[in-house]
Parts: C-alpha cells; sequence; structure tokens
C-alpha cells in the first residue's frame, strides 16, 4: 500500500540531515527557515533548495520574528511552561507587550496555517509541534474541518495554576483541543492539560481526553525517543574513533564529566557549575583528577534573559577556574558552541559522568544520547550472542567492557526521568550539596554497578525510539478519527 501522507508542521526546519522518526510515511515538513528573505526571488530560490529535502519553508518578516519568536514564544509561552517567573523589572513591561505580542503569535500562526492549507490534499495527516503553533490546529480546522490534525507538545505543560495566570490562557486551550489528538511526553503533562481545560474552560476531562459538547479531543502522553541506532553505529566510524582518540589523550589520567545543553534557563547550567565547585571545594584529592566539559549551545541570543545567563555563566565559570586551575590545567572547559555529529558522539563515548541538571525540561534528549553512545558496536553483537546461549569468549568481554560505562547524573525535572530513572543517578538541580555527593558516588562507583544501571538505559533507548514515536502518534491520531466516526 502507498504510505500515509504526513505533513510535519514546526516553527522551525529540521538540519538537513535529521529525518529521522518518519521514514515510514511519505513526509513533507512545513516550517520556518530560520533567516529573513525579505525578496521574492531570494524567497523563490530557498523554496526551490528546500524542496529537494521535502521540506516547504514558511517565511516570516523581523518584525513577526521579533514579536512571535523572541516575545510570545520564548520570553512568555517557554518560561511560564517551564515553571520560570520573569524578572522583577521585566514583568511590567513584558505585560504591556503582551496584547502586541499574542497578535503576532495568532498572525504567524495563520501563516504556517495558509501555507498547510495550500500543501494539503484529502487523506493528509498533518502533524503540529510544540509551543510555537497552539494557535494552529483551531486555524487549520477553520479552513477545513475533515483535516486530520494532531499536536505534540514538546515542552513540559505546566500545572492549571500555572498555565492560568496568562492572559490568553482560554484562547490557547480553545485552539489546541480543535485538534483531534493532543499529545505529551508524559502522563503528568497530560494531566495538567486535561486539568487546565476543566478548571479553566469548565470542560469535561475524561480518560480518553476532553470533551466538548459530545466532541472528544483526545490526550495522551507519547514519550519521544532518538534514533538510537544512529548515535550507536556512529561510534565505530573512523572519525569518531580519531576524536576519541584525541580525547583521551588530552585528558589521559583525568575523569570526563560532560554536560551538553542550549544556553537556556531551564537547563540549570549555573547550579550544574555551582555543583561541581562545592564538589571540588569538599573533595581535595579530586582536584586535579577531574574534568567538567560544558558545550552550551547558544540560542535565542536576541532575548534578554538568554544574553544575561551568557554573561552570568562565564563569570561563574571564570572564577571557579581561576580557584581551582593550576598553571597547566582548569576544571572547566566551557564552550559557547555547537559540536557537529562526530565530535559530539566521541565526548558522549568518552565520558565518565554526564551532568544534566535541568531546572524543568520535556524530556531531554542529551541524556539518551550519551546512553547510546556508552554501547560500542561490539556490546550490541554481545547482546545477540548472550541470548544464543552460554558463550564463555562474550562473558570475558563483558568483563573487559564494563569498566569503559559512564554514569548519568540527570535532574528529576527533566521527563527523562520517568524512563531513566532506575538506570541514572536522579537528583533535585537546587540542592548543590545533593548534586555535588552524587558527583562523588559517581565518580566512584564500581565498575558492575555502572555497567548494571547502564543495560536499564540502554534497553530503554534502544526500544522506545523516534521511529516508533512517531508511527505510535500517527497511528492514534488514525484510530481516533476511525473511533469519532463511529460514534456519529
Ligand atoms: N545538539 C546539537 N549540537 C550540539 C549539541 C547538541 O545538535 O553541539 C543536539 C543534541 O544532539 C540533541 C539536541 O541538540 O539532539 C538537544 O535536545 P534536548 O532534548 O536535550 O534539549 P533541547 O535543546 O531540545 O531543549
Ligand atoms: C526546544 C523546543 C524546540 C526548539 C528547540 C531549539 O527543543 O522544544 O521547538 O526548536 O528547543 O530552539 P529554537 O528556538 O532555536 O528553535
Amino acid at each position: 500500500p502507498a504510505k500515509q501522507r504526513l505533513l510535519v508542521v514546526a516553527n522551525r526546519l529540521p538540519p538537513c540531515n535529521s529525518f529521522e522518526g518518519v521514514k515510514e510515511f511519505d513526509a513533507r515538513w512545513i516550517g520556518w527557515a530560520g533567516v529573513n528573505v525579505p525578496d521574492d526571488v531570494g524567497q523563490r530560490a530557498l523554496t526551490k533548495a528546500l524542496a529537494e529535502k521535502r521540506c516547504i519553508p514558511v517565511f516570516l518578516d523581523e518584525e513577526i520574528v521579533h514579536q512571535y519568536y523572541n516575545g510570545y514564544c520564548n520570553n512568555i509561552l517557554w518560561p511560564l511552561f517551564h515553571y520560570l517567573s520573569l524578572p522583577q523589572e521585566d514583568r511590567l513591561a513584558t505585560t504591556r507587550s503582551f496584547q502586541s505580542q499574542f497578535d503576532a503569535y495568532k498572525k504567524a500562526n495563520q501563516m504556517f496555517a495558509a501555507v498547510v492549507n495550500q500543501h494539503y490534499e484529502e487523506g493528509d495527516v498533518v502533524w503540529c509541534h510544540d509551543y510555537h503553533l497552539m494557535f494552529l490546529p483551531k486555524c487549520l480546522k477553520e479552513y477545513n474541518s475533515e483535516m486530520k490534525v494532531g499536536w505534540f507538545l514538546h515542552t513540559p505543560f505546566p500545572s492549571s495554576e500555572i498555565h492560568r495566570t496568562l492572559p490568553s490562557r482560554s484562547e490557547l486551550l480553545r485552539s489546541v483541543i480543535a485538534a483531534d489528538l493532543v499529545g505529551f511526553h508524559t502522563y503528568d503533562y497530560a494531566r495538567h492539560f486535561v486539568s487546565a481545560c476543566t478548571r479553566i474552560l469548565g470542560l469535561e476531562g475524561t480518560p480518553e481526553g476532553v470533551e466538548d459538547q459530545g466532541k472528544l479531543t483526545r490526550v495522551a502522553a507519547f514519550p519521544i525517543g532518538i534514533d538510537s541506532e544512529r548515535f550507536v553505529r556512529a561510534i565505530d566510524l573512523p572519525p569518531v574513533q580519531e576524536h576519541m582518540k584525541e580525547l583521551k589523550q588530552r585528558f589521559a589520567g583525568r575523569k570526563v564529566m560532560l554536560g551538553v545543553d542550549r544556553l537556556d534557563m531551564i537547563k540549570g547550567i549555573p547550579q550544574k557549575i555551582l555543583a561541581f565547585e562545592k564538589f571540588l571545594e569538599e573533595n581535595p584529592q579530586w582536584r586535579d583528577k577531574v574534568v567538567l566539559l560544558q558545550i552550551a549551545v547558544p540560542t535565542r541570543t536576541d532575548v534578554p534573559e538568554y544574553q544575561k545567563l551568557t554573561s552570568q555563566v562565564h563569570e561563574i565559570v571564570g572564577r571557579i577556574n581561576g580557584r581551582f586551575g593550576t598553571l597547566t590545567a582548569v576544571p572547566i572547559h566551557h564552550l559557547d558552541r555547537s559540536l557537529d555529529f562526530h565530535a559530539l558522539c566521541a565526548l558522549y563515548a568518552v565520558t565518565d559522568v554526564a551532568l544534566v541538571t535541568s531546572l524543568r525540561d520535556g524530556m531531554n534528549l542529551v541524556s539518551y544520547e550519551f546512553v547510546a553512545c556508552q554501547a560500542s558496536k561490539k556490546d550490541v553483537a554481545l547482546v545477540t550472542s548472550l541470548r544464543d546461549g552460554m558463550n564463555l569468549v562474550s562473558y570475558e568481554f563483558v568483563a573487559c567492557q564494563a569498566s569503559k560505562k559512564g554514569v548519568l547524573i540527570l535532574s528529576e525535572f527533566a521527563g527523562a526521568a520517568q524512563s531513566l530513572g532506575a538506570g541514572a543517578i536522579l537528583v533535585n538541580p537546587w540542592n548543590i550539596t545533593d548534586v555535588a555527593a552524587s558527583i562523588k558516588y559517581a565518580l566512584d562507583m564500581p565498575a558492575d554497578e555502572r555497567e548494571k544501571r547502564h543495560q536499564h538505559n540502554f534497553k530503554h533507548v534502544t526500544t522506545h525510539t523516534s521511529q516508533e514515536w512517531a508511527a505510535t502518534f500517527v497511528s492514534e491520531l488514525n484510530d481516533t478519527i476511525v473511533e469519532a466516526q463511529l460514534r456519529t
């Protein structure tokens, strides 16, 4: 049979090589290309170039980007959904600009809807993504009430007590529930959404979702995953092995701790670094035996809060390196940049302890990627051969490999804590005493415990993949629509 046609709509188009997750669909991506292209000629050229990658651009001008993306999305919705409040001095300014930013948000969503509508063919599944596009399901249903529309949120959905403070609280909820299926990473987020609909809109919440005058919007949890094979395979590639060799030489004699985050308030980077400082303070014997590599990918740099965070982090890192550095080594290597895929995999692979200290995080895929990269291809072959029966060679191999497995320290406020909780050391990132103690525990952990914890996580990461996530969501959306038709 022909593959199901799928229109994936997200604020940002995916980077050209990350089409994982939807291979079994005839998929097209619709989104903002992240650049301002004011003239027609440029727009046509970009549209043509992107078409080869099955991407369709939505063009947003600078003013819209400023009000919709920097303003409403990243200065209002993003902090609110992550339970972060604005600093006192920004609060009133944000309150004043709220209405014009919300208007721009709706306008931007209508622009996305128009592009979707242009490319829509009967029977298509339209899958809308994230907090940027909460207004989209309603716009799409207004074009065509027969459209199959799903919406998935990649961030947490906060308690209804938080959502309730948003001036546009009802309008946003109403437009989201115009979708046929609404998905979240965890049951908690789904439950928060349903209570927001019952308490704020006065609708009825059922185990299935939200009901409005007999019309059901299905609400469920679909925890995302990664294309784990892509990471497992990468470790054996020559360029990755080369990077690993260099890193091992560079940090010989020291344990490597790693943080990989966008430089975002939600990631708890200052908290992580302060916890590391506390660990060094309390454990002088470790000072020249451990290094923290923090990759901090610049993000949303036009939003003032992000600019402030950058200087705050630089100041803390500088202070700690001044305090504990020697003439030849510093305890923290902080990089304001992104890494290419091979360098990132190599870093994950050589890491002894990964530190994820998000204050809130929808899921956190870095923790999954770290786990995937801790297993070489040989380990995977090993699992298969163990299933075949006794094999002494493989047992010996387990013993040799065991010492290699790194430890994941993971914030209990990341969605991933619900799936990797058994294998990771869970921490409250606000409690730096707790995090410092966990760092020590992780560094001292015996090989067999590291191996056991890794196996827990690895099993989850390789069985709950992005491919499975997408397939489950789309199949649930199709089922939901069939059931709705049966009811009428
Ligand atoms: N990442 C990247 N380049 C880098 C560092 C990270 O592309 O230099 C990727 C990383 O592989 C992961 C994503 O950024 O897939 C971060 O996803 P996560 O869910 O951890 O957090 P988010 O940034 O979405 O909040
Ligand atoms: C989070 C959001 C995504 C977003 C990404 C990068 O993962 O859930 O929707 O694309 O951050 O942020 P940016 O603002 O650069 O797109």
